[in-house]
């Protein structure tokens, strides 16, 4: 079976819709087809300032949401980063094959380090990325299911495979990136320009707010003045937005979901997406809550995840050591 390997971030109290949709339900659904790997990375997350309690928390609890997706620890190992040192171990290794100006390209390295004030971002925002390309190059991953906004990284990853390979012999696997068409791209219900993200929680859909906050938020977002639904997401991105929202969580086409509503305002439109999302949040939250009330257990499915990982791991890090001219610890 293809190997499948991608990661989320511990970096707040819930995943958000284009979180799910862009990437979790595409791992749910691969898990069955390929052999998977699933990672909660807290090493990424403190590429940013962070306290320590509240990332471990954090951690458990993004743990949990994983399992309330669907992914099942028999069918994919479902690991946190930090338990498998050999990711901190390869990324050095990366980053001695990346160029200074190729990491300056980055696209989320420019966005985020701006938000931390230009120069007092850290040096591992900067290298954040070839963290990531030694994540997926660890397992020898075919296929990265991600959103759009992580295709830059994946280019990334390819280029430092291929250059590896080059340097040292064939080891890596050069991965693909896996991105679903229609909801590589969940956009902010406040601003259809941009993505929608934590970092701007007005327009963002957190699975687990409540219903109230849920259905508030998608009643409030914004349209346009066209006054009529099309799936147009150059001219109607809010409207698009929603209509795609609508099918993904309907498992419907876009096109038959857009017929449903021709000639209709936007009021049904908005009405419809609360019907799909509000209920799935609901029991999202219970299911989360459950995991969550059996510490020890939910505890011994990560250390089981993180065990295989670090097996897997192993076989590369190994491979890594001996091509490169290093020496194993004895
Ligand atoms: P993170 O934690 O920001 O996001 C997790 C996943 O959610 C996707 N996503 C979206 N998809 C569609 N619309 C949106 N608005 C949206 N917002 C987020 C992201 O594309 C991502 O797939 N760098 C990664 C974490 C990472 C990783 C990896 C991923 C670390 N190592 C190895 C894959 C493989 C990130 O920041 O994800």
């Amino acid at each position: 079976m293809p190997r499948v390997l991608s990661g989320i971030q511990p970096t707040a109290d819930s995943f958000h819709l284009g979180n799910y949709l862009g990437a979790l339900r595409n791992w749910v659904a691969m898990q069955r087809d390929y052999d998977t790997f699933f990672a909660i990375v807290d090493l990424h997350a403190i590429t940013v300032p962070t306290d320590p309690v509240e990332l471990q928390d954090r951690t458990r609890l993004s743990f949990a949401q994983l399992l309330a997706c669907g992914l099942d620890p028999e069918l994919s190992c479902i690991f946190v980063q930090s338990q498998v040192p050999q990711h901190a171990e390869l990324a050095w290794v990366m980053q001695c094959l990346t160029g200074f100006g190729e990491a300056s390209r980055m696209t989320q390295f420019k966005d985020k380090s701006a938000r931390e004030g230009g120069d007092a971002a850290s040096v591992g925002l900067f290298t954040y990325p070839i963290l990531q390309a030694a994540d997926i190059l660890l397992y020898q991953a075919d296929q990265v299911p991600v959103g759009e906004d992580q295709r830059q990284h994946l280019e990334l990853t390819r280029d430092l495979a291929q250059r590896f390979n080059g340097r040292y012999g064939d080891t890596f696997v050069v991965p693909d990136a896996y991105i679903a068409k229609e909801t590589a791209r969940v956009v902010d219900l406040q601003n259809p320009a941009a993505k929608m993200s934590k970092s701007l929680p007005t327009g963002c859909l957190f699975l687990l707010d409540e219903s109230k906050v849920i259905e508030k938020k998608i009643k409030r977002a914004v349209t346009d003045s066209v006054g009529e639904v099309h799936f147009d997401p150059v001219e109607q991105p809010g409207v698009s937005n929603l209509l795609a929202v609508i099918a993904a969580m309907s498992d419907s086409p876009i096109a038959e979901v857009t017929e449903n509503f021709a000639g209709g305002g936007y009021g049904p439109l908005k009405q419809a997406t609360i019907d799909v999302v509000v209920p799935f949040a609901r029991d999202f939250a219970v299911r989360v809550a459950d995991l969550m009330a059996d510490r020890a257990e939910l505890d011994r499915i990560m250390d089981e995840g993180a065990r295989r990982a670090r097996e897997v791991a192993d076989v590369s890090i190994v491979e890594v050591y001996d091509r490169v001219g290093l020496r194993r610890p004895s």
